[in-house]
């Protein structure tokens, strides 16, 4: 890369000869004309010049990593609260000490999914970590959240007792994701109004807990068995978001390095969407489905049986079906989506609102998440 750098420099003609200060005369007239057409004001929003010097980030830039460090902190949080009861705690991700009867509960969807709660969460670490110092690096302000840490949370065996950011107790999910990236003819992008049906409808309504709340929560084995599919069906719900998160807030970023960030990580949840897709597929299958938990009603249908099957339910199909990408006109792409970028930030915050993630939270938590989601979204990519 290094030597093409040079090349093309190298190619490029050196000012001097009449023609091309004629060309560069015409070029600045044409920019003057262009921007005085765009008007003043913008003109003054636009220094060109300033916004990669000196290594800084654009206000823009800073304040998309800032709102995507607040989403991997809170991502981090509930993490730690799997990974405290069903994952594994050790040195790379301490805390809890496990609790056997909710680990073989999520061992029966697959008898890797303790490491994949732990790497999961090691990951999210990672992302948290990186991204405030990133910030810091370049002089910007990070994140901190530790202010809101005021939710209690699970008192089950295994648990830290240590107090929370986010709370798994009380969820209500949107499990249309799993038919979105079953359609092959429909993009919420090209058609934000189709509504894609629920591949667990009881998840979607009412509130469930994705933990053990206490050890009362350990028994009968359904319930706890709906608890550990519960989480299976979280889990992909957020991965899922994210994975549309990045590639949207991508279009608004200027820097290359800051793209190169938000594309590498991106990745990361979509790699974390596929393994917990298909942990999902497990939850509504042969032989644990279909299962109701005695306690509450709720009910994990077999998707692979009438009247569900089929394209749209099949739990085996977890690669995103091909469909519609920017035009109607272009041929069918398998692709994440949504990645439409307008509002996309503030799309999050309201997405992990309704999905009861915060219940407890203050105001001010409220206030600051949906500051920085505003910031992230007014951010615009400069050049
Ligand atoms: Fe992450």
């Amino acid at each position: 890369m290094k030597n093409d750098r040079v090349s093309i420099r190298s190619n490029q003609k050196t000012p001097g000869t009449q023609n091309d200060l004629a060309s560069t005369a015409n070029r600045r007239s044409f920019i003057k004309k262009t921007l005085a057409a765009a008007g003043a004001a913008s003109v003054s929003a636009v220094p060109l010049a300033a916004q990669t010097s000196n290594g800084q980030l654009t206000p823009g830039d800073a304040a998309i990593l800032r709102f995507l460090a607040a989403a991997e902190i809170l991502e981090t949080d509930f993490w730690v609260q799997y990974n405290e009861l069903g994952g594994i705690p050790d040195s790379e991700v301490p805390g809890g000490s496990g609790n056997p009867a909710y680990t073989e509960a999520l061992s029966n969807l697959d008898e890797d999914f303790p490491q994949y709660v732990h790497d999961n969460t090691d990951d999210e670490f990672t992302h948290q970590n990186f991204l405030n110092a990133y910030l810091m690096s370049k002089g910007a302000a990070p994140v901190n959240l530790e202010p809101f840490r005021t939710l209690p949370g699970s008192t089950a065996t295994g648990s830290s007792g240590k107090l929370r950011l986010t709370n798994l107790m009380q969820l209500t999910l949107d499990t249309s994701w799993y038919t979105r990236y079953r359609s092959s003819t429909q993009n919420p992008d090209l058609n934000p109004n189709f509504v894609f049906p629920q591949a667990v409808p009881g998840l979607h309504s009412g509130q469930f807990t994705a933990i053990p709340r206490t050890d009362a929560d350990l028994s009968p084995a359904a319930h706890l068995q709906a608890i550990a599919n519960t989480a299976a069906f979280h889990m992909p719900t957020i991965e899922q978001g994210g994975n549309s998160l990045y590639p949207s807030l991508a279009q608004r970023v200027t820097n290359v390095e800051v793209l190169r960030i938000l594309l590498s990580i991106g990745p990361t949840e979509t790699c974390h969407f596929q393994i917990w897709h298909d942990k999902a597929g497990a939850a509504v299958s042969s032989p644990l489905a279909p299962l109701t938990d005695p306690t509450n009603g709720l009910t994990f249908p077999d998707l692979n049986s009438p009247p569900f099957g089929g394209e749209d339910f099949q739990t085996n199909l977890i690669m995103p079906e091909p469909c519609p990408f920017l035009s109607n006109s272009l041929p069918p792409c398998s692709i994440i989506r949504p990645t439409q970028t307008e509002g996309a930030a503030m799309g999050a915050v309201n997405f992990l609102t309704a999905m009861g993630l915060f219940i407890g939270q203050s105001p001010a938590f409220f206030r600051l998440l949906q500051d920085l989601a505003r910031a992230a979204d007014n951010a615009r990519r400069l050049f």
